[in-house]
Parts: structure tokens; C-alpha cells; sequence
């Protein structure tokens, strides 16, 4: 189950400053502003389906994530997963951030095991926890905190954690980011494998075009800020792809990075 639907969403920021005083204190132009961050976003994400969202940075990505995993009201419109509206987080739901979310008290097996915390068997929950380690490549860094880790193995702690708890829905926001180009490849490839074996509906953000090409069932386009949606395209070519051989592909690359307004890359 994790079939999502957004339904006219609209978000928007309003400016709530305190007056700063002293030497560094800036006027006040823009106490009550609003920032209109997404217009209107209508899309409907299948069960299992893996939609990788583009956009330029600052546009709303991070925004409409947090909007439908719950951890922000919409301004308007709404989000209904599963015939349920969404007016908060779900236990049911994972989300990878932007930015380290490993509570750094625990270990790397901890952080991890958080997710199965509430199973029973203790042998199987060891299990899971062990191979989730052992596919992002941390063996031997169990009992390590995530301030004795480098920045792309914390990324790959925090993919641990979500790969052990076989969510419905993987919320990712741009979950590579810091990792190098290498551990990128292979992680992109271990998403595709485990999204093929387990057909979980996963929102995945990323700047990435390329990325967006090898990975994803759909591929959403927001535009600048508001950020409204410039394509939804879904895509049936098999995997591994390779859009240096397949036209088809080579093309719709091209006209990515036209409407990301890239055009040295094409
Ligand atoms: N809590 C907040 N309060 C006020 N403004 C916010 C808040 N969160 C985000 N914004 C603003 O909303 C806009 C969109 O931010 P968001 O983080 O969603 O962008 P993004 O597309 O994820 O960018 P990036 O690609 O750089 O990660 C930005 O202008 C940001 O300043
Ligand atoms: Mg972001």
C-alpha cells in the first residue's frame, strides 16, 4: 500500500522576524511577507511506483516532501495516501533527509536498529540490521558514532536505517548528497534492486538528471519558485539503461536539461 495523491497543493512561508537590536540590526522590510514556495501541484504517485522529483535548488523539492510525508501543513490543497488524508508523520513511512538524521548518541547499529525496535524476534531483527549494514558497505563500523564517521558514510548509515524497516513509503530527499560519484553508482543501483524486489513507493528528490534517468518509474519537473509542475513523464524503459544507446532516452535527457535550463549539457 502506498498509492499518494496531491490534490492542488499550495505552501507558503510567512515571514515572522524579531526586531533584532544593536550595531548588526537589519530594517524590518519584510516582517509579515509571504514566500509562495508550491502553486498548485497536482500529482498522483502509484503503489510502487518510484518518482524522482528535479527542480532547481530552492524551488520546493525539500518543501513538498516534508508536505506529504506530514511534517508540514499545506497551505492549501491536500494529500491523501491510501484514502487517508495526511495530517502528520507515519510510523508506516520513512524519510531520508537532506541532512544527517542520525541521532548522534547511537551507534551506527543503533541508529539503524531503531527502525525494528518494536520487532520480537531479536535474531531476525539482528539480521536485517546486519545485511542493511552490509549493503551499504559499513561493515566493521557497528559501534562507531556518527561523528567518528566521514559525511558519505553517515549517508549510508541513514540508507541502513531505511532499508531495515521495509517502509511503504521512502521519503529521500537527495539521500546521496556529499557521497562520491562511485559509492553513488552503487547505492543507485541497490535502490533500483530493492525497489524492484519489493515494489515500495519511493519519493526520491535529486539534482541529479542522469540519476533521475537510471532510477525512476516517473520523472517530475518543478519549475522555479512557486514551484509548479513543468513534467510528469513516466518512463517503461528497462533496467540497467543506458541513454547513450537508447535514443529515445538520449533525447528526453536532452530536453531535461532544457527545462532545467542547462543548455551547455546538450
Ligand atoms: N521553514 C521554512 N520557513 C521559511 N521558509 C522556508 C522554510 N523552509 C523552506 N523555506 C523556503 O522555501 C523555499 C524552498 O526551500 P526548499 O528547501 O524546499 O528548496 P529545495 O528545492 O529543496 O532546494 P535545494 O535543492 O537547495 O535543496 C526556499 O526559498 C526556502 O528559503
Ligand atoms: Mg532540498
Amino acid at each position: 500500500m502506498g498509492h499518494v495523491s496531491i490534490e492542488g497543493l499550495c505552501k507558503e512561508y510567512v515571514e515572522r522576524r524579531r526586531q533584532a537590536r544593536g550595531y548588526y540590526a537589519q530594517p524590518m522590510a519584510t516582517q509579515g511577507a509571504t514566500l509562495q514556495v508550491l502553486r498548485n501541484i497536482d500529482l498522483e504517485v502509484e503503489d510502487g511506483e518510484l518518482v524522482c522529483i528535479l527542480g532547481p535548488s530552492g524551488c520546493g523539492k525539500s518543501t513538498l516532501l516534508r508536505v506529504v510525508a506530514g511534517f508540514e501543513d499545506a497551505s492549501a490543497g491536500r494529500v491523501v495516501i491510501d484514502n487517508t488524508q495526511v495530517n502528520g508523520p507515519s510510523p508506516h513511512h520513512i524519510f531520508v533527509f537532506q541532512h544527517s538524521g542520525l541521532l548522534p548518541w547511537m551507534t551506527v547499529w543503533e541508529n539503524a536498529a531503531l527502525g525494528v525496535r518494536r520487532m520480537r524476534d531479536r535474531t531476525v531483527a539482528a539480521k536485517k540490521i546486519q545485511d542493511a549494514i552490509g549493503v551499504v558497505e559499513l561493515n566493521g563500523f557497528e559501534r562507531h558514532y556518527p561523528h567518528q564517521l566521514s559525511g558519505g558514510m553517515q549517508r549510508r548509515a541513514e540508507l541502513a536505517r531505511a532499508l531495515v524497516v521495509n517502509p511503504e513509503i521512502l521519503f529521500m530527499d537527495e539521500p546521496f548528497a556529499g557521497l562520491d560519484y562511485l559509492t553513488r553508482l552503487k547505492l543507485r543501483e541497490e535502490i533500483v534492486n530493492m525497489h524492484e524486489l519489493l515494489k515500495k513507493t519511493i519519493l526520491f528528490v535529486t539534482h541529479d538528471i542522469d540519476e533521475a534517468l537510471v532510477m525512476a518509474d516517473r520523472i517530475v519537473v518543478l519549475s522555479d519558485r512557486p514551484a509548479e509542475i513543468l513534467l510528469s513523464q513516466p518512463l517503461a524503459t528497462p533496467h540497467p539503461r543506458d541513454f547513450g544507446k537508447n535514443q529515445e532516452l538520449g533525447e528526453f535527457r536532452k530536453r531535461l536539461y532544457r527545462l532545467l535550463e542547462v543548455h551547455f549539457a546538450v
